[in-house]
């Protein structure tokens, strides 16, 4: 087994915690909070996701820079835009600062004041997340086929 195809490994195993946890928090937990108008169903996922979500977003941002660094593609390629490989990297990046930026607001704005009064502005950080992280993993599928152009 070559180092690259480790760090894939390690990275489709965070994509499928992070995935796989929003997707859940999507469609099973944030449907049933906002029919029963409680807050605490959301609050309760959050504490039990949060400890092995958060490394698992780490995993794959150190994973997947590693795995383009492999690629030829260094810092100063990323936003360049001009291979197929770099444009999926330039957008995952991006789309990964969005994840940030969504997390951030989340974490420090609305979490600590959930109530039954902004449960839908909660509502709306948890889809647009999740969103994210499904096109995030549409895009690595693409590299394998030389990117898009
Ligand atoms: C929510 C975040 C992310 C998710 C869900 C995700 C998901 C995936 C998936 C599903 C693949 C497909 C692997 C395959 O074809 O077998 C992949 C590949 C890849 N990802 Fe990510 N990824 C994420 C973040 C990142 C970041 C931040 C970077 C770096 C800038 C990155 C770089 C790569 C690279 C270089 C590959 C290609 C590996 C290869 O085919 O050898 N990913 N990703």
């Amino acid at each position: 087994m070559t180092l690259h195809h480790l760090l894939l490994i390690l990275h489709l195993l965070a994509a499928s915690i992070w995935v796989g946890g929003h997707l859940i928090l999507s469609i099973r937990f944030l449907p049933r909070a906002l029919k029963q108008n409680d807050p605490d169903i959301i609050s309760n996922f959050e504490k039990q996701y949060e400890p092995i979500g958060m490394p698992a977003l780490l995993l794959l941002i150190v994973t997947g820079i590693w795995m383009a660094y492999d690629f030829g593609l260094k810092v100063n390629h990323w936003f360049s835009f001009l291979s197929g490989i770099g444009m999926v990297i330039s957008i995952k990046l991006i789309l990964l600062l969005l994840t940030f930026a969504f997390a951030i607001h989340a974490r420090f704005f609305v979490i600590p004041k959930l109530s039954k009064h902004n449960l839908k502005e909660m509502a709306v950080h948890i889809v647009a997340v999740t969103v994210i992280g499904v096109a995030m993993l549409i895009l690595g599928s693409t590299i394998r086929y030389g990117g898009i152009h």
